[in-house]
C-alpha cells in the first residue's frame, strides 16, 4: 500500500533536527510493521536485493542484533563488521573503511562507535545511508525512538505525560536522545540520581532535575533507569557501586513511590542488583522486554524509509 509520508532524509543520525512529525512518521510505519507481524506476514521485500552493513565498533547485543532482525525481516542481506575483527585494527581509516563496504556493495550501513559524531562523518563521506546506533555520550537515536514508541502503546499520546530518567545521565546516549524525542512528543522530563552524574547544567535542555529519588518518582508515569556507563568514565563519581545502590537504587520499597501502572523501563544491559532490583525488572510494571522487540519494528521503519528517501521510492507499508 503506497502512503504519502513525509520523509526526506538518507541517515538518521540524532534526533535534534526531526521534527515531531517525522518521528511520528517513523511510528506509523512500525505500527504498520507491528500489525503485520501480528498478521505472521512478518517478511517484507522492500530491501530484497540489498545489503544492510552492521558496523559494529563497540559491543552491542540488542541493537545490533535488533537491527539485523529489522533488516533481514525486509529481505536484505546483512553483513556484521566488528572493531577486533576489521583491517581498523591495521590503521585502515573509518573513511577507508566505509568507501570499501561501498565497493562491497553495501546499500545501507547501520554504525556504532565510542566516539561522538563518527556516524555523522561517514553520513556526509559517503552518499548511502548511514544510521547511527550509538555514538560515544552523544546519541542513540533508535533507542529512544523505540522507548517512546513503547510509552505511546501503554499509556497513549505522551502530552503532558511525566517520565523520569535515573541514573548515569552525564555519560549516556540513550538520555540525551530520550530527552530530546519525548519532549518534541510533549512529554515532561525529569531527570535524577547524584550531582556527579547529573549535574545541574542539563536545565538548560527543559528538564527537571532531582537529587532525591522520590520526588523524581512520584509523579512519574514511567521510570527510565540507565546503568553506571563505567566505560566512558574517566574518573570515579561515587564512592562505590554498594553506595550508588543504597542511594539510588530502584528496590522494592521505593518503588512503592510509584503511581499505580507506572511502567518501569530500562535500554540495557541491565545490572541487576545496582540500578534496578531484579524482582522489579522481571515484574509486572516492566516493559523491558517489550523495549527490545519494539526495537525491531522501528528500525524496519527507519531503515525503510532511509532507503526509499536515497532511492528516491514511493513509500510504501503493509496493508
Ligand atoms: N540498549 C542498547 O544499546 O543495548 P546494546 O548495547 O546491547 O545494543
Amino acid at each position: 500500500m503506497s502512503q504519502n509520508l513525509d520523509w526526506s532524509r538518507k541517515d538518521l543520525i540524532d534526533l535534534k533536527p526531526l521534527s515531531r512529525a517525522e518521528i511520528e512518521t517513523i511510528f506509523q510505519a512500525a505500527g504498520a510493521f507491528k500489525k503485520a507481524l501480528h498478521k505472521k506476514d512478518k517478511k517484507q521485500d522492500y530491501l530484497k536485493g540489498r545489503t544492510v552493513v552492521n558496523l559494529f565498533l563497540e559491543p552491542s547485543t540488542r541493537t545490533r542484533l535488533a537491527f539485523e532482525a529489522a533488516a533481514q525481516n525486509l529481505s536484505a542481506d546483512t553483513i556484521t563488521v566488528s572493531a577486533s575483527a576489521s583491517s581498523l585494527t591495521k590503521g585502515e581509516s573509518l573513511r577507508d573503511t566505509a568507501c570499501n563496504l561501498k565497493a562491497l556493495q553495501a546499500d545501507i550501513i547501520i554504525m556504532r562507535h565510542s566516539a561522538s559524531g563518527a556516524p555523522n562523518y561517514l553520513s556526509k563521506a559517503i552518499d548511502i545511508p548511514v544510521i547511527n546506533a550509538g555514538d560515544g555520550s552523544h546519541a542513540h537515536p533508535t533507542q529512544a525512538l523505540l522507548d517512546a514508541f513503547t510509552l505511546i502503546d501503554k499509556l497513549g499520546p505522551l502530552d503532558g505525560k511525566k517520565i523520569t530518567i535515573l541514573g548515569d545521565i552525564l555519560f549516556s546516549r540513550v538520555a540525551r536522545s530520550n530527552i530530546i524525542c519525548l519532549q518534541k512528543l510533549g512529554a515532561e522530563v525529569t531527570i535524577a540520581g547524584p550531582s556527579t552524574l547529573v549535574p545541574e547544567g542539563f536545565r538548560s535542555m527543559g528538564v527537571r532535575v532531582c537529587h532525591d529519588l522520590q520526588p523524581a518518582l512520584e509523579d512519574a508515569d514511567a521510570v527510565m533507569l540507565l546503568r553506571i556507563q563505567h566505560e566512558r568514565q574517566t574518573s570515579t563519581h561515587f564512592p562505590s557501586i554498594g553506595e550508588y545502590t543504597r542511594i539510588f537504587g530502584l528496590n522494592k520499597a521505593r518503588a512503592k513511590w510509584l503511581k499505580p501502572g507506572a511502567l518501569i523501563m530500562h535500554p540495557g544491559p541491565i545490572n541487576r542488583g545496582v540500578e534496578i532490583d531484579s524482582e522489579l525488572a522481571d515484574s509486572e510494571q516492566s516493559v523491558i522486554l517489550e523495549q527490545v522487540t519494539n526495537g525491531i519494528l522501528v528500525r524496519m521503519a527507519v531503515l525503510h524509509l532511509c532507503h526509499c528517501h536515497h532511492r528516491g521510492l514511493k513509500i510504501k507499508l503493509p496493508a
